[in-house]
């Protein structure tokens, strides 16, 4: 039905007869003459009409934006004036020959270079919402990703094979969406939060290479960077260590870059424990664009007076750290104040602060409310955070946790709102994770990555150990300007050292019996040593875009409350399709809702 992409008919075709069939961006009537913008996921071209084609220009007064046309016609260059340098076409027009309305269009809900559209609006009309350039780039971009991954893996020696979507619950520690069986009444399937299991499997079974692009379904509160479905690239591999399965990946990452928008990374990805990323940046996941860090300075308050600093200072569980804002002295009382309300979020109660007008003064020349507390100790904090005049120094002081998670939480937003983000991309390995950590409320030990990764631990240490969360374990992240983008590690490859893990987690034997029964099993019967990751296709998506949404990287997303306004799902079901299930809600489900 055509001979060109809208988009590629350029000098090249002038004099040329094309035949191009898209949408109509615009059309303008210029006295006389009418011009069409036609748009296709190539680009625009700009149609001619012109009066003395009396049938197509009678045609083309009736069209409104977004019909489907079928226009044939002569390429002629564009008179001096007239050309657009903007456009990939600008230098020629169509002059319509011929034109066949393929499908008329109602007034659409919005206009595509309407940049004020409300999101519910445009997931609503998603097939509309998706024609926007934007979102075609953004599809494009994602395929071409997709299409690398796929490449550099074959290379690799990496076999594609599918996993079951209809599966047993795996732990990942998130909320797992339920499938309920009509066969097997009052069982259900669950979702699966990623493949994990059936990844180890196949090394079992030895498939040495194995990777798959593949949804993951987590019921879990959802953020800007997360979704109920998301996809991973997923890869297990068997006889590779953790440095080899890091540069794999690191490999991938940069061709990824290099082919999908040109960016060249010329040095190894640094590695940093994950101790000090906590230490420095108070987080697992540290933005390394902004130049700040934590600085502890306990030591120097235990002995105060002001109990705010003084308590956590001497706690063994607490932390006192200051964060030292280059040129922050001009952040005003009013924004002091709303970064105290944000650092609440995270549970601080409250943002001390040292403002620096004049080091050379000393404490006569620093503002603040708290430096009368500890006089002889502030001008050694300033030396130690390298103050200069035109700084402002924030503290926080509580359990570390709490002064972790506010500060590093501050620090990004400070970053932020102040431009401090220095150089584009910022990747990092983040490396020694914990393998354990105590659930704040039940005290029980949970698995920092999941209870398959190794620690770095003999199965009688595992048993016997005192202080669980001292211990790490195989695992690593890579973390690109902020945002985890992938996470993997050594698995356990024995029996013992499993059945040890899920002891120390509190899973009775029973347990581990009725959950992961067929896994123990399958260690026991010629288990390779194998390790793996998975990326966030999702994530990687939309840092290389520079996107902030998550839902504006994939064609049908849910919305924040997990559903989907297009389809209308979930949406209630007969109840002859819940008695099969065996689901029987007290009034009828169809009439709750009327
Ligand atoms: P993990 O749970 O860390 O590891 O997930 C891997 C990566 O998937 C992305 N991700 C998400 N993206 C969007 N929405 C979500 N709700 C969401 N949750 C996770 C992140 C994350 O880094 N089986 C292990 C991997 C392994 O050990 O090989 C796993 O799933 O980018
Ligand atoms: P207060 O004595 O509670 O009025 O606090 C004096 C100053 O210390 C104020 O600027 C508070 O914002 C700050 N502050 C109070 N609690 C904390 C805390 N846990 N960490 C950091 N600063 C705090």
């Amino acid at each position: 039905m055509r001979t060109q992409y809208c988009g590629q008919v350029t000098e090249s075709f002038i004099d040329q007869t094309v035949t191009v069939a898209g949408w109509v961006h615009r059309r303008r009537d210029h006295g006389g003459v009418i011009f069409i913008d036609l748009r296709d996921r190539e680009g625009l071209v700009q149609i001619v009409v012109n009066p003395d084609t009396a049938d197509i220009f009678e045609k083309a007064e009736r069209l409104r934006a977004e019909c489907v046309l079928q226009v044939t016609g002569k390429v002629i260059p564009r008179t001096e004036g007239t050309i657009n340098p903007n456009m990939v076409t600008g230098k020629v027009e169509l002059v319509a020959t011929d034109i066949e309305v393929l499908s008329m269009a109602e007034p659409i809900p919005f206009q595509l270079d309407d940049k004020n559209i409300s999101e519910e609006v445009r997931l609503k009309y998603r097939y509309i919402d998706l024609r926007r350039d934007e979102m075609q780039k953004t599809m494009m971009l994602r395929y071409k990703v997709t299409r690398t991954m796929r490449r550099y893996l074959d290379d690799q020696n990496f076999m594609d094979i599918e996993t079951p979507m209809l599966t047993k619950s795996t732990p990942e520690g998130a909320r797992d969406y339920l499938v309920p069986s009509r066969t097997h009444q009052n069982k259900s399937f669950a979702l699966p939060q990623s493949p994990q299991l059936f990844k180890q499997l196949l090394m079992m079974s030895g498939f040495d290479r194995y990777y798959q692009i593949t949804r993951c379904f987590r019921d879990e509160d959802l953020r800007a960077d997360r979704q109920p479905e998301f996809t991973q690239l997923d890869i297990e591999t068997s006889f590779m260590e953790e440095d080899a399965v890091m540069n794999l990946m690191e490999g991938l990452t940069k061709t990824i870059f290099k082919e999908s928008i040109g960016v060249d990374f010329d040095y190894d990805f640094p590695r940093m424990a994950y101790s000090e990323a906590i230490q420095r940046f108070g987080i697992d996941r540290p933005d390394l664009r902004i130049d700040m860090e934590l600085v502890d300075v306990a030591d120097l308050l235990q002995e105060i007076d002001f109990k705010v600093f003084a308590a956590p200072a001497k706690d063994p569980k607490g932390r006192v750290a200051a964060l030292r804002v280059p040129g922050g002295g001009k952040i005003s009382r009013k924004e002091i104040d709303a970064y105290t309300k944000f650092v609440s979020i995270y549970g601080a109660k409250g943002l001390a602060y040292v403002k620096v007008n004049d080091l050379a003064a000393g404490i006569e020349g620093l503002q603040s409310p708290i430096v009368k507390f500890f006089p002889d100790q502030v001008m050694e904090i300033m030396r130690r955070v390298g103050a200069e005049d035109g700084d402002i120094v924030f503290f926080g002081a509580d359990k570390a946790k709490i002064v972790n998670e506010a500060l590093g939480a501050l620090r990004v937003k400070i970053g932020e709102d102040l431009n401090m983000l220095k150089g584009e991309w910022k990747p990092v390995w983040v490396v020694d994770f914990p393998m354990f950590e105590a659930d704040e409320k039940t005290a029980r030990m949970t698995a920092i990555h999941h209870p398959f990764t190794q620690p770095k631990a003999t199965t009688e240490e595992i048993l016997n150990h005192d202080e669980p969360e001292q211990m790490l374990s195989k695992a690593y992240d890579l973390v690109i300007n902020g945002l985890e983008v992938g996470g993997g590690s050594v698995r356990i490859h024995n029996s013992e050292m499993q059945a040890a893990v899920f002891k120390l987690l509190g899973i009775s034997d029973e347990e581990a019996r009725e959950k992961f029964g067929f896994l123990l099993d399958a260690l026991k019967y010629g288990c390779p040593p194998h390790a793996g990751m998975a990326f966030g296709l999702d994530r990687l998506i939309m840092i290389l875009g520079k996107i902030d949404s998550i839902r504006d990287v994939i064609a049908f997303p849910k919305t924040q409350s997990a559903a989907c306004l297009l389809t209308a799902a979930p949406g209630l079901v007969d109840n002859s399709q819940l008695d099969d299930l065996g689901l029987r809600y007290k009034k009828p489900v169809l009439e709750q809702s009327k």
